[in-house]
């Protein structure tokens, strides 16, 4: 395969947030895109930045991930997360995984086994085979948790490989055992040679609407990302709002879009490699 050049975006979720929110934000982005681009400018793999980059903001209490997760209506922190490499279709996803501070890691460790989906308790003895969940750590995170949304990286490597990942802590009061969007193909993330992607928002709505399969077809039939995000997220019309998404092509353009409030990411690439950091929406935040 032809050496081509390298990109990413993250993003730290679709969310109400506060002007005194812009600076944590910022932050956690450029952290995640420093850890990113670490790995794809040494000519690392596209499924190692994603994960990297979706592990630090796991680390950072500032997003509903990881240590910043969000606890449902009985106080318990209970994570979905996935990792998908375009080249090869390989996917690795947890859902209402519990006792884990990177869920993204655990989704990564089931993508060579042959049931890469795993749920609830089965789910959190793989990751505890692993050494990745221990239980009790759940309480920890659920005294932290502070985070406001879901976070997710796209990247396209030296090699031209995509890989897309996604993690979250839910919508925050929800019944146990619930699952969003951001566990599931075509949903919250895809990836293969044509695209990848990351949503956020409103699990429920990105679900009916099909968010991420509408994103992937359109870029399949020859729209750019940034076309295929906007047509993608018509078909929220008339759901609840707040969700969003990234995407990138093959050749490393990047689309991305929200419905509702504002939207934290950032992305660079081989040919602009500063970071640039966007809260879109944040001038309408209120202060405080
Ligand atoms: N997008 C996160 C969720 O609905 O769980």
């Amino acid at each position: 395969m032809p050496k081509t050049s390298w990109a990413v975006v993250v993003h730290g979720g679709c969310k109400p947030m506060k002007k005194s929110e812009a600076d944590p934000n910022r932050e956690g982005l450029n952290d995640a895109l420093a850890e990113a681009v670490a790995i794809l400018s040494s000519g690392g793999s596209a499924l190692d930045a994603v994960e990297a980059a979706v592990r630090a903001m796991e680390e950072d209490p500032t997003f509903n991930a990881g240590r910043g997760s969000k606890t449902n209506a009985e106080g318990e922190v209970e994570t979905d997360a996935s990792i998908m490499a375009g080249d090869t279709l390989e996917l690795g996803a947890v859902c209402a995984l519990k006792d884990t501070l990177h869920p993204v890691t655990v989704a990564r460790a089931l993508m060579p086994e042959t049931e890469t989906l795993l749920a609830g308790e089965g789910a959190y003895r793989f990751a505890e085979a692993r050494g990745l969940a221990r239980r009790g750590v759940g309480k920890t995170l659920a005294a932290e948790g502070a985070g406001t949304t879901t976070v997710g990286c796209v990247a396209l490597d030296v090699e031209g490989r995509l890989a897309a990942a996604t993690s979250t802590g839910g919508t925050g009061g929800s019944k146990p055992g619930r699952v969003g969007d951001s566990p599931l193909p075509g949903l919250g993330l895809y990836a293969n040679k044509v695209a990848a992607l990351s949503a956020t928002g409103q699990g429920e709505s990105i679900a009916r609407a099909m968010l991420g399969a509408r994103c992937i077809i359109a870029i399949e039939n020859g729209q750019e990302p940034q076309a295929a995000v906007e047509h993608a997220l018509t078909y929220l019309e008339g759901l609840p709002p707040h969700s969003g998404l990234i995407a990138m092509d093959a050749h490393g353009r990047i689309g991305w879009g929200h419905t509702g409030d504002q939207m934290a990411l950032g992305w660079a690439s081989a040919e602009a490699p500063d970071f640039r950091v966007e809260l879109s929406g944040i001038e309408e935040a209120e202060d405080g």
